[in-house]
């Protein structure tokens, strides 16, 4: 394990309807996902979050969006064909995607959005790790809502970088969100940090490999607006 922070790259952006043409540039294997979606800015997230991927990923490999190969890894985790240590993982929430890209060690992301969650107290009884509940579930309403959604987040984009994905039970370990760190549940450290989106959306991070990363933030509207 290396002591030095892991430098992990964050790519935001807010959907946009883009025009047919920009399909093109998405694999066989993505444009048929695509062609599954059948809501409009379900569409439009899918196009703009896959776009995003190819630009940043094809920056990194020096190629073209269209040439960037992707395989599919254990777990449905996408992943690159090429053997590079890079990786990279993505989240779409409601009107925003987000696209971290690690050349040090395996990344995962999640957003949400931030909206009245009636059932949230009982997500964590139900699915959360006993060392969560009981922080958790003592917290007055309005401090839950925010700290459900910010140990979610950080959960989500832990499982994601393992590539475990919802095989993982989400009570097999443990994360204290107020400073986020991985209290339980993996063989080697993994650095954990929250970020947000305005006041709308809730993101983490996980990096495996270390535990403390170096964050930079990048508005992805310009690539994006290539295409409009
Ligand atoms: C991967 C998973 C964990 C994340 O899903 P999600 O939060 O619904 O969706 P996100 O937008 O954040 O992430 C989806 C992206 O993760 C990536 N992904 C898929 N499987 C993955 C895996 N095993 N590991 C890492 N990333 C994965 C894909 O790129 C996918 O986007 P794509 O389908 O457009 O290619 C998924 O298994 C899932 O179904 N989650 C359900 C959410 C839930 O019930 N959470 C409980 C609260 S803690």
């Amino acid at each position: 394990m290396s002591g030095a922070a892991i430098p992990v790259d964050l790519w935001c952006a807010r959907v946009r309807p883009l025009p047919r043409e920009a399909q093109a540039l998405l694999s066989q294997a993505e444009q048929q996902r695509l062609g599954q979606i059948l809501g409009t800015e379900e569409r439009a997230a899918y196009v703009s979050a896959h776009l995003l991927k190819r630009h940043v990923l094809a920056q990194h490999l020096k190629c073209s969006p269209a040439a960037v190969r992707l395989k599919t890894g254990w777990n449905g985790r996408p992943e690159l064909c090429d053997a590079r240590a890079l990786s990279f993982n993505l989240s779409h929430s409601g009107g925003y995607v987000a696209l971290a890209v690690c050349a040090e060690a395996p990344v995962g992301v999640d957003i949400e959005q931030v909206r009245p969650r009636p059932s949230a107290r009982r997500v964590v009884e139900r699915l959360f790790a006993p060392e969560e509940k009981r922080l958790l579930l003592t917290l007055a309403e309005g401090e839950f809502a925010s700290a459900f959604l910010r140990l979610w987040t950080l959960k989500e984009a832990f499982i994601k970088a393992t590539g475990e994905g919802l095989a993982r039970s989400l009570s097999s370990f443990a994360i204290d969100w107020r400073q986020p760190r991985l209290l339980r549940g993996a063989a080697q450290p993994y650095a954990l940090a929250g970020f947000s989106l305005g006041t709308s959306y809730c993101g983490s991070l996980a990096a495996g490999g270390g535990l403390s990363m170096t964050l930079r933030k990048m508005d992805a509207t310009a690539l994006l607006n290539k295409y409009t």
